[in-house]
């Protein structure tokens, strides 16, 4: 195990996810942790993560010198190198030479953790401050225009650190560097894999569940299809799958579930087709958090009357409730500050808060990449593992305006169209989502063949994003662009116009609604 300690940098995350590419586990911690408590965790390795941009900010976090008096290893990064400087006597200079983004980091005596790498690293940083002076032990190995001292380390201690982020893509070699603090300084093994996730998990749920009969909600999505095929290899038939067909889908993605997935898991499975039931409720309803509420709503109802009908059946008592959560989400709501509710997510705040269930949640400390590799490896079909996210209130608001089965059909057939063209481009792992949207209300004047038309605007919103959180809009190639409306004007007679969102988030969201 090695802890993160998260100074309240976005990097945190990105930093864990890096030292489990190089086969080692890891969490994340907050830095408001005592040291006694991450100790007691009895990590291998501890990395300081980045931070605020000043050690002398008021307010920064303080790191406690505790951490160093326990002979853990210890790898700051960014903030974490700075505070790893001042705590072991080094100095740090508001030096007022800020330096951010690409940066060439000159290798001066490479050592341990720059060993083998070339004199001249292309790196990431975004510092204000400097370290001037390293604690004493300690050899200089780099340096940058910005920051005379930008790489340090004393290995027979187990300490290192650089000034700039090497867990960021645009950093060379970042990953090596990682490594070599990871194996040749901190002494970690390299044997965090996916099949031990499986058979860990596998060997954990069965002794949590015993007998007793579980449920689980599907969505098709990827979480919970995998966290699902998780449970039925460890208990088979003492798991029931509770597919809720809101008809909100995309084309074929029902059957998909009903026929790849089952042939697949060979789960369980009850199918509640409530299509009819849902655009009743949306009829008229043009809100757009209207129809997530409404959405969420319809769902709890129709998955509950699913289950008491579970609940009757004979067999053992049912007393476990099956969910997709993965690490990012708990990280998230643990230290989840003025994170603003910007749209209500109806899989996150609709919960029934008297849940008469206890929790499994095989895949909540797994990322999201990670969750792929586990649904690969119990043989989920790829095109489901691969899947794009995709929201739970699904093509409702990808329809602008109100939801109907006529306009439901127009939006299914044009984002086929769209994801059809994307796949054939093999472009589908370089994007993050390929929202289709229906401007529903809009109407706009065109020709085809010899006439008028008065048709809806398609909006293609193609968009590239780590997490969702931020994003930006894709440049897919202009002639896959083409080829996209070409094809949906053809193919969808409603359709006569098709536009290209080209808004990042902020300020844009993902969705239209
Ligand atoms: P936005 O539109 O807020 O979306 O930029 C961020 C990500 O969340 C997805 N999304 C949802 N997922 N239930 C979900 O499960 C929802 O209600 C919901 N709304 C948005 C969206 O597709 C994108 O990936």
């Amino acid at each position: 195990l090695v802890l993160v300690v998260d100074f309240g940098a976005q990097y945190a995350q990105l930093i864990a996810r890096r030292v489990r590419e190089a086969k080692v586990y890891s969490e994340i911690v907050p830095h408001t942790m005592p040291v006694e408590q991450m100790l007691a965790k009895n990590p291998k390795a501890i990395i300081l993560s980045g931070g605020p941009s000043s050690v002398y900010e008021p307010g920064a976090p303080a790191l406690d010198p505790g951490i160093f008096a326990a002979e853990t290893p210890v790898f700051g990064i960014c903030y974490g190198f700075q505070a790893m400087a001042l705590a072991l006597g080094g100095d740090v200079a508001n030096t007022g030479k800020r330096e951010y983004g690409r940066t060439d980091v000159g290798v001066s005596d490479p050592g341990v953790l720059l060993a083998g790498l070339p004199a001249t690293l292309r790196s990431w940083m975004s510092h204000g401050d400097e370290v001037v002076r390293a604690p004493e032990g300690f050899r200089v190995t780099a340096s940058s225009p910005r920051a005379t001292v930008a790489a340090f380390e004393a290995p027979e201690r187990g300490l290192a650190g650089v000034q700039w982020h090497p867990e960021v893509m645009h950093s060379e070699h970042g990953q090596r560097i990682l490594e070599h603090f990871l194996v040749d300084i901190a002494g970690c093994r390299q044997t965090w894999t996916m099949v031990n996730i499986v058979d860990e998990q596998v060997e954990r749920i069965r002794e949590q569940v015993g007998d007793a009969r579980v449920i689980c909600a599907l969505s098709g999505g990827v979480d919970s299809s995998v966290a699902a095929a998780l449970v039925q290899r460890a208990i088979g038939d003492q798991l029931t799958c509770v597919f809720v067909d809101h008809g909100l889908l995309r084309k074929d993605e029902a059957a998909q579930v009903e026929r790849d997935y089952v042939a697949a898991t060979d789960v369980n499975l009850k199918v509640v087709d409530a299509a009819d039931q849902f655009l009743g409720h949306l009829a008229g309803v043009t809100d757009p958090e209207e129809k997530r509420k409404i959405i969420g709503r319809e769902f709890i109802r129709t998955f509950e009357a699913a289950e008491i009908e579970i609940l009757q059946t004979p067999g053992t008592p049912v007393r476990f409730l099956v969910q997709g959560t993965l690490y990012p989400d708990v990280v998230e709501s643990g230290g989840g500050e003025g994170a603003a509710n910007i749209k209500s997510h109806h899989n996150v705040g609709g919960l029934p808060e008297d849940l008469q269930f206890s929790l499994i949640e095989p895949l909540r400390t797994l990322f999201k990449d990670e969750v792929r590799q586990v649904g690969e490896q119990l043989g989920l079909p790829p095109a489901m593992v691969w899947r794009h996210p995709f929201p739970g209130p699904g093509l409702a608001i990808r329809i602008v305006g109100a939801v109907d089965a006529e306009r439901l059909r127009i939006v299914r057939e044009a984002d086929a169209i769209a994801r059809e063209e994307l796949t054939a481009a093999g472009l589908d792992r370089d994007v993050w989502q390929f929202p289709v949207v229906l401007l529903g209300d809009v109407r706009s004047v065109g020709v085809q063949g010899d006439g008028r038309t008065y048709g809806h605007p398609i909006v293609l919103r193609p968009v590239s994003s780590e997490d969702a959180m931020t994003a930006d809009w894709s440049r897919l190639p202009f002639e896959l662009l083409e080829r996209i409306s070409t094809r949906i004007t053809n193919e969808v007679p409603e359709v006569n116009r098709v536009v290209l969102d080209v808004t990042s988030k902020p300020p844009g969201t993902i969705e239209w609604e």
